[in-house]
């Protein structure tokens, strides 16, 4: 079963084409991340635009890399939920309009049970009961998954996304948009116990909060530099130094993956799953990748690092459980809904 997954919901126009849940025929990303960056950020007007701009070349692009017509097609996935509006509505409506009048199931996806189903475009699926940290610009929340389609979620960050604090602390260290990549980069040249940053401390077992920490590096970056905390946040890039820079890059990176692990690490005693995995934007962390294989007495096979940023390849995946167990949704009546999270599922085969 060939199917065509569909991702627009923040600032990549992505489609793909996986067979069988498992097999990666094509997958095209464009991403906006130079649109953007000159606002230091994604500004939600431009990425609809960019994205009705790249729709169409996009989709016909995975297809003719995948060297496949629209006979070849079984099914369209795409996301509709969580995300920018504008952003999702640009997809959505494609996706919609390709499976009327190309007469294709048309399945909604959410982009965050997506961004775990890029897992299981590695070689060995990974088994259930299946625990998984997702921590992309937008979440940070651990779930236990029993079987596809039947999830729970244990926790999740009480304020910012992790992805967000790396992007905020990014910004105060002058460092380039999106800030992720560019802490890891800075942090190897960094001493990550240069700078003694605090783990914030929450009610829920298995939650996290990192507005905290971003405000803490806020301080202790206002403390090295000499000046106090009313000193505005976007001129303090320019009193640090390389080595500062770096340090704190460092001891950020440190403290944020620390926070991550400890609560996977608990949750891995609590509920012994057959398997780990990590999702979304933030799981291309390296550092992330090393401390929780140190730490979990379990192998943890890492999905290659452009399945972790957005991409529609994890859409058509998850695309294929959805086409197994669900009746397709009519295309005429598809909606979007920007904020829906990720709390409880479990599929009935109706
Ligand atoms: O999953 P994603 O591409 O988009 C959302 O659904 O949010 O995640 C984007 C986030 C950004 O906050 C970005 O800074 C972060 O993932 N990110 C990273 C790395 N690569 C991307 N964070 C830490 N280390 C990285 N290597
Ligand atoms: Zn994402």
């Amino acid at each position: 079963m060939k199917i065509l997954g569909i991702e627009t919901s923040c600032d990549e126009t992505a489609a793909s084409v996986v067979e069988d849940g498992r097999v990666l025929v094509s997958n095209v990303v464009h991403s906006q991340i130079d649109i953007h960056a000159v606002y230091g950020g994604v500004v939600p007007e431009v990425a609809a635009r960019s994205h009705i701009d790249m729709i169409n070349p996009v989709i016909d692009k995975a297809l003719s890399e995948a060297q496949l017509t629209w006979d070849d097609i079984d099914a369209i996935a795409v996301t509709y939920a969580p995300g920018l509006v504008g952003s999702l509505l640009i997809g959505t409506l494609a996706a919609r309009t390709l499976a009327i009048i190309k007469n294709k199931p048309l399945y909604p996806i959410h982009h965050v049970e997506a961004h775990v189903y890029a897992n299981f475009l590695n070689d060995n699926a990974p088994e259930f009961p299946m625990l998984a940290l997702i921590v992309s610009g937008g979440h940070s929340q651990l779930v236990l998954f029993r079987d596809h389609g039947d999830y729970e979620l244990l926790g999740q960050t009480c304020d910012d996304a992790v992805g967000e604090a790396f992007d905020k602390v990014a910004k105060i260290l002058g460092l380039p948009y999106p800030g992720g990549p560019s802490i890891s980069s800075a942090a190897l040249n960094g001493d990550p116990n240069k700078y003694k940053l605090p783990k914030a401390k929450v009610q829920g077992a298995y939650d996290f909060s990192f507005s905290g920490l971003k405000t803490a590096t806020l301080r202790a970056v206002q403390h090295e530099t000499g000046v106090d905390h009313t000193f505005p946040s976007f001129e303090l890039a320019s009193l640090l130094n390389d080595q500062q820079r770096n340090d704190f890059a460092a001891s950020f990176q440190k403290t944020a993956v620390e926070t991550l692990v400890d609560k996977t690490e608990k949750a891995f005693i609590t509920y012994n799953p057959k398997s780990v995995v990590i999702a979304g934007g933030v799981a291309a962390n390296q550092e992330l990748r090393r401390v929780l294989s140190e730490r979990l007495p379990i192998q943890i096979d890492y999905a290659p690092m452009n399945l972790c940023t957005d991409n529609a390849a994890m859409v058509a995946t998850l695309g294929f459980y959805y086409a197994q167990n669900k009746q397709p949704t009519d295309p005429y009546d598809l909606e979007v809904l920007p904020s829906l999270s990720m709390t409880k599922s479990k599929w009935s085969n109706a």
